[in-house]
């Protein structure tokens, strides 16, 4: 009879936790996986399992990889010529009887290649589509069960019902986020190519100079939709506005107000866009005016002069050639 602390708490189990490295494959690369127990060092073996989508629910199932089925010494596993969109998982076992950590969340390698098996498609389809409210991610090949996953930083998987409404195999995305998500197609034996859809920010700012004295409103959207709430609003890189509110305003523009401005939700950044500031006052805004009519008006009267001098000249000049 075995007392190990493991054995009185058998539901307190260890967790393995998987990395993968790259996240993207690409042609000639190979995988690495690396497997560790959280807070536990010594005397694991580690199996290497990939995941099988299972569409009956919302998990999947495990098949151990080639060459682990006693569990490898190493904590790295490396796969060659991988191709398509994959996910993976290990544990680790010691001891004898042996003792199991439980799996790792799976972490996935992503194509973004096509193959006609299973394909994801997307529309519209650019990714910094903005004038449409909703995204629509299509899955294709031979079979008629599919599910589209979400990911972020490969760590938060999302099924399609969090972030829109799945019709057929279609997921129809209405909820973006401000964060970059990769999208996939499962079915129950393949992994489409991965897609990334980036959670643009940007500020809504007047597009022409404002007029010194006017108010002004400036916003955040994401992607199409108004932020509402909890902006960051920065003037010349400098945060002006921390508070929870989705709009800075400004009731009288002046001149100090120009710069660059940007916002920030949720930890995503827009582009900074110039906000011109133009003067009120009509002498002002006159004087280049003025100034101009001025330069012109001189610069005529320099070439008449010049022309009436030169006349003079040649007609003096005349004159001599006669007397000679
Ligand atoms: C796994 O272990 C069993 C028994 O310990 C052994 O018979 C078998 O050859 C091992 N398999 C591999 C692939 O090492
Ligand atoms: C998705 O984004 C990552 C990093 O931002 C990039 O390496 C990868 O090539 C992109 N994949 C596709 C299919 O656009
Ligand atoms: C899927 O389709 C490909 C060709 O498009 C075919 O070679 C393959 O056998 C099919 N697989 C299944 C499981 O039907
Ligand atoms: C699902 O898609 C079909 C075909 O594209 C469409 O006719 C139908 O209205 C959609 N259903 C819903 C609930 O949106
Ligand atoms: C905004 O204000 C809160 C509380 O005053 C502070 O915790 C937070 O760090 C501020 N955010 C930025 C971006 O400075």
């Amino acid at each position: 009879c075995s007392n190990s602390p493991e054995n009185l708490f058998p539901t307190d189990k260890p967790k393995a936790v998987l990395s993968v490295s790259p996240s993207w494959l690409s042609p000639g690369t190979s995988v690495t996986l690396s497997c560790e127990v959280e807070h536990s060092s010594a005397g694991w073996r580690f199996y290497w399992y990939k995941a099988v989508p299972d569409l009956s629910g919302t998990s999947y199932s495990y098949e151990l990889l080639p060459g682990s089925i006693n569990g490898t010494e190493q904590d790295s596993y490396i796969i060659h010529g991988k191709t398509q969109t994959a996910g993976f998982t290990c544990r680790a076992g010691r001891g004898d009887p042996e003792y199991y950590s439980d799996y790792s969340d799976p972490k996935f390698v992503w194509s973004g290649d096509f193959h006609p098996a299973a394909s994801l498609t997307v529309n519209p389809d650019t990714v910094q589509h903005f004038s449409s409210t909703s995204v629509s991610l299509s899955c294709e090949g031979n079979s008629t069960k599919w599910r589209v996953i979400g990911s972020i930083n490969n760590v938060f998987m999302l099924q399609c019902s969090i972030l829109g409404t799945m019709n057929g195999s279609t997921c129809n995305v209405d909820r973006i986020l401000p964060v970059d998500i990769v999208y996939w197609c499962e079915s129950g034996s393949a992994f489409s190519n991965a897609v990334n859809i980036t959670g643009h920010i940007i500020l809504v700012s007047p597009v022409h100079p404002v007029t010194e004295g006017d108010s002004v409103t400036l916003g955040c959207k994401l992607r199409t939709q108004n932020v509402l709430s909890n902006v960051f609003f920065y003037k010349d890189d400098k945060l002006i506005q921390n508070d929870s509110r989705g709009e800075m305003s400004i009731s009288a523009v002046s001149e100090s107000d120009e710069g660059f401005y940007k916002c920030q939700y949720s930890g995503k950044e827009s582009p900074q866009s110039w906000m011109a500031v133009k003067s009120s006052s009509s002498e002002k805004s006159s004087f280049p005016v003025l100034l101009i009519t001025g330069l012109v008006c001189g610069v005529l009267l320099i070439l008449i002069l010049l022309f009436l001098l030169m006349c003079c000249c040649r007609k003096i000049k005349g004159e001599m050639f006669y007397i000679q």
